[in-house]
């Protein structure tokens, strides 16, 4: 069947769809998967040979430069989420990855191989892309099996490999079924079983969980952490949602504007963020105005917006006179009602019980808004008419920032 549906599909490919989502993939013995069904790169492969490096990369849509200079490394086996707003060039650099563009300059290589000479369908990447793209005429089972039936697999084989990835995505009982009658959850599996189907050597995953419903969303990335831990594949998630690069990467790459802002652990960018884009773009922070009126050794002074002057730890890379803003995370602000030193005067204060954490909207006296929040410790949450009216910033725990 899958001969005469690969003639099919080669036509619908070429009516229907730019590009294939598997391209390719290497013989690998990994957990759960049998070895090498479709030949691989020559010669045995180490674990540095699975190691992914981008250095430099480059890319115009004709005049238009949409990223530059892009560097990151997944290290063999790892997943490493490439985070930033829409827009910001991610598609870009996975397209490049998967040889379905040719960057204007840099180097992508996998071990030491260097991908720019190696077409698409011969770099052994498989991509689940976020429409998932699958062929709406083939059954699940043919889905999954077409990057097979492209590389010429024999078919006993090829049923094979489709039941392990039938099995180890829970699809059984579907795999007759047509896209059409899967539910979206069930649809995104399916693109990834096809995306492994050819064992390769590096998995990318563009938006994977864009279409789907939020507890969904969250189920389906826990199974697939699961997925890439037992396989152990070198794997690139494109994301623009933080908590999304947070649950399933060890280490992000945080794009802004077609270039890298940050790289680290989110943990590393959550406390020491490079730039206020960093800052905002993981966890929530609250911005005040400021003037640094004094920078000294052993401490500086920031007069904010609001007029009152707070005292901070340390010296500050801007010199007197500049303006800056300064940062501060929900957790880092405390509530009081009595005013001492360095606390702010407090106009208005809306708070919200969100499950065990309460959330507080401040508003400073210049219209200033800032959030807090705390571990909600009682079983109620009583409104209190005795509103505190004074604000605490961790000051050690603040960061300041050039003005934009
Ligand atoms: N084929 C294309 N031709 C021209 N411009 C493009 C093309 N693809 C993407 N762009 C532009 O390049 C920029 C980066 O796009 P993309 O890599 O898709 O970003 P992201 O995936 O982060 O949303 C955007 O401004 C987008 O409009
Ligand atoms: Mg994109």
């Amino acid at each position: 069947m899958l001969s005469t549906l690969a003639t099919d599909k080669k036509k619908y490919i070429n009516r229907r769809l730019p590009e294939c989502d598997s391209l390719g993939g290497r013989g690998r013995a990994s957990a759960g998967l049998s070895p090498d069904l479709a030949g691989g790169i020559d010669g045995p492969l180490g674990n540095d040979a699975l190691r992914l490096s981008v250095s430099d990369l480059s890319h115009s849509y004709g005049a238009k430069q949409v990223i530059g200079d892009i560097s990151f490394e997944i290290p063999a086996g790892e997943i490493v989420a490439l985070l930033g707003p829409s827009g910001c060039g991610k598609t870009t650099v996975l397209r490049a990855i998967a040889g379905l563009i040719s960057p204007r300059s840099g180097v992508i290589r996998l071990g030491s191989t260097d991908l720019s000479q190696i077409p698409a369908n011969a770099r052994r990447i498989g991509v689940v892309f976020q429409s998932f793209a699958l062929f709406p005429h083939f059954t699940v089972k043919q889905n999954i099996a077409y990057p097979l039936a492209c590389q010429r697999v024999p078919r006993r084989d090829r049923s094979g490999r489709v039941e392990e990835l039938v099995g180890l995505l829970r699809l059984e009982g579907l795999v007759d079924r047509l896209p059409r009658e899967l539910s979206g959850g069930q649809q995104q599996r399916v693109a990834v079983g096809r995306a492994l189907a050819a064992n390769p050597s590096l998995l990318l995953l563009d938006e994977p969980f864009g279409a789907l419903d939020r507890g969904l969303r969250q189920d389906l990335q826990v199974e697939l952490l699961k997925l890439q831990r037992s396989l152990g594949i070198t794997t690139l998630i494109i994301t623009h949602d933080q908590e999304e690069a947070q649950t399933l990467a060890s280490r992000l790459v945080l794009m802004n504007d077609g270039r890298v802002e940050q790289i680290g652990s989110p943990c590393e960018i959550y406390d020491a963020p490079a730039s206020l884009f960093a800052n905002q773009f993981i966890g929530h922070s609250s911005q005040i105005a400021a003037t640094v009126v004094d920078n000294r050794d052993t401490e500086s002074v920031l007069r904010l917006s609001t007029g009152e002057q707070l005292v901070l730890p340390g010296k500050l890379d801007f010199p007197t006179g500049d303006h800056v803003v300064l940062t501060v995370r929900p957790e880092h602000v405390r509530l009081h009602s009595r005013m001492l030193q360095g606390r702010l005067k407090v106009i208005s204060i809306v708070t919200l019980p969100l499950g065990p954490t309460l959330t507080h909207n401040i508003i400073l006296s210049d219209g200033t808004e800032l959030k807090a929040s705390e571990p909600r410790r009682s079983a109620e949450f009583h409104r209190s008419q005795d509103l505190p009216t004074f604000v605490e910033l961790d000051l050690r725990r603040c960061k300041v920032f050039a003005k934009r």
